[in-house]
């Protein structure tokens, strides 16, 4: 038996499994194909206030390597979610109260955040909320606090004064330095960085001149984009002193250990549901075996333990 637990922001997490926010409904669709104690936690699509159509169509394009996506926080609003989604999510939770839930919130403005985290604060089941302050597909990724410490510090400290359940922060990787949204994120009260949303990404159909998604740019996920994830989580875990979930690319549980060999204490899985629904249900069982055939026992003991190569100066003095 090997112990795949691990703990982030005063959580434990019977595995470091964590299905990625819109790549899996709000969860319970998915359960018929990943049993719901198979991962560590749930991750809902973004939900916000209002009902949003999300952006027009086309809005997926599959590429040679991962997924292009327009999607724009497609959503029925937070209190579709309340009445229609939490009832299914509280009964799972109640039958395998090891698989923790996790709200992901979106707005336009920091004070949106807040009034949903307030209105959800109540809700039992939920163990944590996962802020997203990352999307590449809403105002073209330019929100002011994807891209700036303070504004993304203003989001995080607005709702720590509306609830006490933990916080992720959702950053986004198109932006020159990761490690100082982490440190705003930190300073407004986080309990843990998500590392991270997609990369900007674009398409084309040269014969027709159009470009595959009706908004042009739209986010890039799924195989190709892990190198750059990683790096990401990386150099957030480096900036930071809480705990960090590695998401990106990640398509088996080898991928899983390199993030969690750099210092994440769990990750989310993402684009690989499209074209196997079932990976991530697989994914623990495989972690085990893994660790197992390498004589681990304890998952927590591979945590952070990455060794940087000491490079020799070519000058030598
Ligand atoms: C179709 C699609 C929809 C997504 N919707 C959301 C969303 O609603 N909220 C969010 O925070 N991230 C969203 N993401 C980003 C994923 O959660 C994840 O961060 C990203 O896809 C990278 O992980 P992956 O390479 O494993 O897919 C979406 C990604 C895809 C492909």
């Amino acid at each position: 038996m090997v112990d795949l637990s691990t703990n982030l922001a005063g959580l434990t997490f019977h595995n470091p499994l964590m299905s990625a926010s819109g790549t899996f409904g709000h969860g319970v669709e998915m359960t018929g194909m990943v049993p719901f104690e198979s991962l560590g936690a749930w991750v809902s699509k973004t939900v916000t206030w209002d009902p949003r159509p999300g952006n027009p169509l086309p809005r997926i394009h599959e590429t040679e390597a991962g997924f292009l996506n327009s999607i724009g926080l497609e959503n029925r609003g937070i209190e579709h979610y309340i009445e229609h989604v939490l009832p299914a999510l509280g009964q799972a939770r109640a039958q395998q109260p090891g698989t923790r839930v996790v709200t992901n919130l979106g707005g336009h403005r920091s004070e949106e955040f807040a009034r949903l985290a307030e209105r959800l604060d109540d809700q039992d089941c939920i163990d944590a909320f996962e802020l997203n302050l990352s999307c590449p597909n809403v105002d073209g990724g330019k929100l002011p606090y994807s891209t700036d410490p303070a504004r993304a510090e203003e989001v995080l400290a607005g709702v720590r004064r509306v609830t006490n359940k933990p916080l992720f922060a959702k950053i986004s990787p198109n932006v020159t330095r990761v490690d100082e949204i982490a440190r705003g994120c930190e300073a407004g009260g986080a309990h843990a960085i998500t590392a991270g949303n997609t990369l900007l990404g674009m398409g084309v159909d040269w014969r027709k001149c159009t470009p595959r998604l009706a908004t042009g740019v739209g986010g890039y996920s799924g195989i190709a984009i892990k190198p750059v994830s990683l790096r990401c989580a990386y150099q957030v875990v480096s900036a930071v002193s809480i705990p960090v979930i590695g998401c990106g690319g990640i398509q088996c549980a080898e991928d899983v250990m390199e993030y969690l060999v750099v210092g994440c204490q769990a990750v989310q899985v993402g684009t690989v549901s499209f074209s196997d629904p079932s990976a991530l249900g697989r994914m623990g069982r495989e972690i085990a075996e893994l660790l197992h055939s390498e004589g681990v026992d304890t998952l927590s003991d591979c945590i952070g333990t990455l060794g940087m190569p000491q490079v020799e100066p070519w000058r030598k003095s």
